[in-house]
């Protein structure tokens, strides 16, 4: 067929030699996937088991990371989301109906919070929100149309480390699925499968992205019955992810072990320094004895991230506070974490049941792979105008 010049814009001749190998997983884009002829096509979302149909349900760049997260997770499949807490929402929406009941720690990621009582209740669905310290205890609160326990171990911004094994005990015994937000161990300091969890979550968005330029969530399950859940449920919810972002994310995955460690070792380091000082009360660092619930940390995790807290003994005011993070030159102040530049932000815990209420007297670190002694000269010196 003769083509116009406007025709050879869509449909071209042109060859390129074959043959190219590289070490990076190209990325795929596309909205239409092409079927080989008509009786071929087929809206089924689940692409292991079809093939590819629709990029709303993944292109190879993000079947890619879906599969390497949960080759790393040690779970049975994976689905990616847009963020975290897009994850978060997924997991809810596809696994509850009107009339169930969830269990929620009270120190938990506060959107996800937020998603239980301003827009769960509205479909009614009940939450109650336990002392993440509960343990076996969890088995009380328990009700019959309980669906879901929720975990988040180390809790945001308070970091208790929660007792996983007696809490899957307890669910599992009345038939209760459960659910960790594993995001602080990057998915690969916590087995949470060999734990007995049923579904992770982890926002790709801090470890595994690793440089604060993507947002990305990922669910991993432990058996095909829950996948097809998932799966159905964000086919109709429509919540795609970009092949960029999981290039992006491909690329992080690669350093992950060595970011992780150096920003593990800093991350100690800067966490026992500021236990010395006079100003501090507690510091809240999972590896350290001075965080509720360390005793689990040492028994379950292998390792630990770079997010921790600090409370200040009694004294400063909310203003002294925000001085003392305004003084930091090296750390910055923004949400999100896991990125390569130290971040600090000051928190004012309101009282919620079953959470320790530090009011205005915590802030909550980010350890970046800036040099630990120039982290700690920048804390020092913000602490001294702090006494000022
Ligand atoms: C523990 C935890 N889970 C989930 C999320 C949500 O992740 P995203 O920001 O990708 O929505 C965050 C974000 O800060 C988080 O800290």
């Amino acid at each position: 067929m003769t083509k116009s010049w406007k025709t050879k814009l869509i449909h071209t001749d042109a060859k390129i030699p074959e043959g190219y190998r590289s070490l990076s997983f190209p990325t795929y884009r596309g909205s239409t996937t092409l079927f080989r002829s008509a009786d071929l096509a087929t809206d089924n979302w689940d692409q292991w088991q079809v093939g590819y149909t629709y990029g709303l349900y993944g292109t190879p760049t993000v079947l890619e990371l879906a599969a390497r997260v949960c080759e790393l997770e040690c779970g049975a499949h994976t689905i990616l989301t847009p963020g975290g807490q897009a994850a978060i929402s997924l997991i809810n929406l596809a696994l509850l109906q009107s009339g169930d009941h969830i269990l929620v720690p009270a120190s938990v990621y506060y959107p996800n919070r937020k998603l239980a009582t301003r827009l769960l209740s509205r479909f009614g669905i009940a939450t109650d929100f336990y002392d993440p310290f509960i343990g076996a205890d969890i088995s009380a609160l328990i009700q019959e149309n309980t669906r879901l326990i929720w975990c988040e171990s180390p809790g945001s911004i308070t970091m208790e480390i929660q007792d996983l094994p007696a809490i899957v005990a307890a669910a599992h015994a009345r038939n209760v699925r459960v659910v960790l937000d594993n995001t602080w161990s990057a998915g690969v300091l916590l087995d949470a499968f060999a734990h007995g969890v049923d579904v992770t979550m982890q926002a790709i968005t801090k470890y595994i992205g690793g440089h604060s330029d993507l947002l990305l969530g990922s669910i991993t399950v432990r058996d095909d019955a829950l996948y097809q859940r998932l799966g159905a449920a964000q086919q109709v919810i429509g919540c795609a992810v970009s092949p960029d972002d999981c290039s992006l994310a491909l690329r992080g995955m690669k350093t992950l072990a060595v970011r992780l460690s150096a920003i593990e070792t800093s991350a100690l380091a800067i966490a026992r320094w500021l236990s010395g000082r006079p100003e501090i009360e507690r510091v809240l660092h999972p590896a350290l004895a001075s965080c509720p619930g360390h005793e689990f940390w040492k028994r379950d995790f292998l390792g630990s991230s770079g997010v921790f807290s600090i409370v200040f003994k009694p004294g400063p005011t909310q203003q002294h506070v925000h001085a003392f993070v305004d003084a930091l030159q090296l750390f910055q102040v923004g949400y999100s974490w896991g990125g390569v530049a130290s971040l600090a932000n000051a928190y004012n815990i309101g009282r919620f049941p079953g959470r320790p209420s530090y009011g205005h007297r915590i802030v909550r670190l980010n350890i970046g792979l800036e040099a630990a002694d120039d982290l700690i000269h920048d804390l020092e010196q913000a602490l001294r105008k702090l006494a000022a």
